[in-house]
């Protein structure tokens, strides 16, 4: 046996001689909390149904507006998927495809609404980047450019969880984890309604809705009405270890987005379960 392999053999590592199951052992090793890898980033997660769909009368303002806070923040745009991939989950469900194939093909839409919007920001140095430049790359294309956009669908594939037939990790949840992996300054996410109502406002009990201005996401476990976005992204806030706040706004009203970035209260603010230290 050479000394090469002795020394690997050898090599001190606090969590060698135990369990990865038992908490006790590991946290004092694991339970610090991570770093923050691009702590100037603002996370923006444009809805696919309530934005991307409703064509050039919703998305050339918010194209403005962003353009014009790109002097302001380094930002990461994420797309979510809307009624093409409603279309796609019809005919994939009808013909009983799993959930693992339908949610690559629902995150292709919300690709396809990255690319329409990065092209309209092109003039400004934007451009559509993919997943592995994403994990990989982002600290470089952004110290090029203001911002990127990529798709806001996690990239599960057939490691979706089967735990239903439509894709439970969609383009929400998918722009919190990346948002709070990367450790980014905040994460606004950019729909068509004010925020977070006690009822769908535009449901058959609409009249009855009131706004949530401010929120947690324990509070938002035992809410069993709808709301205006992923499930999962309730479950993934319970553990988040950065981002303390999402706020909720509506981009079809010119400015919402520029005053999130800029930290005021003018959506629905949902509290995650990351601690401040
Ligand atoms: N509790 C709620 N508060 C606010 N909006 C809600 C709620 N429940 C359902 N909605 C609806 O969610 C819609 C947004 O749909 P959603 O599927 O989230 O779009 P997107 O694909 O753009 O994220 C809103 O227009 C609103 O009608
Ligand atoms: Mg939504």
């Amino acid at each position: 046996m050479t000394d090469t392999t002795n020394t690997i053999k050898h090599v001190a590592s606090a969590l060698a001689r135990q369990t990865l199951q038992d908490r006790d052992l590991t946290r004092p090793v694991a339970g610090r909390k991570p770093i923050r890898l691009l702590p100037w980033l603002q996370v923006v997660k444009i809805g696919g149904r309530s934005i991307m769909d409703r064509g050039a009368e919703a998305i050339l303002p918010i194209v403005e507006e962003i353009r014009k806070v790109l002097p302001e923040h380094r930002l990461l745009i994420l797309t979510g998927a809307g009624i093409r991939a409603r279309h796609l989950y019809g005919v994939g469900l009808d013909l009983g495809l799993p959930v693992g194939s339908l949610a690559p093909l629902a995150a292709s839409e919300a690709g396809q609404n990255g690319h329409m919007l990065a092209a309209l920001l092109a003039s400004e140095g934007v451009s559509y980047v993919e997943h592995p430049t994403m994990n990989s790359q982002l600290a470089i294309h952004l110290s090029a450019t203001r911002a990127v956009v990529g798709s806001a669908f996690p990239p599960y594939h057939h490691h979706e969880f089967p735990n239903s037939r439509i894709p439970h990790h969609r383009a929400d949840t998918g722009a919190f984890l990346l948002a709070d992996a990367l450790g980014a300054a905040g994460l606004t996410i950019v729909e068509d309604v004010e925020g977070v109502y006690t009822t769908d406002p535009n449901g058959p009990d609409g009249a009855q809705a009131q706004l949530i201005r401010d929120t947690s996401f324990s509070e938002l476990a035992k809410h069993e009405g709808t709301l205006p976005f992923d499930r999962a992204l309730i479950e993934v806030m319970a553990t988040a270890r950065h981002i303390e706040r999402v706020q909720v706004v509506n981009g079809l009203v010119p400015g919402r987005l520029t005053a999130a970035l800029r930290g005021e209260h003018v959506g629905t603010i949902v509290r995650t379960g990351a601690s401040p230290t």
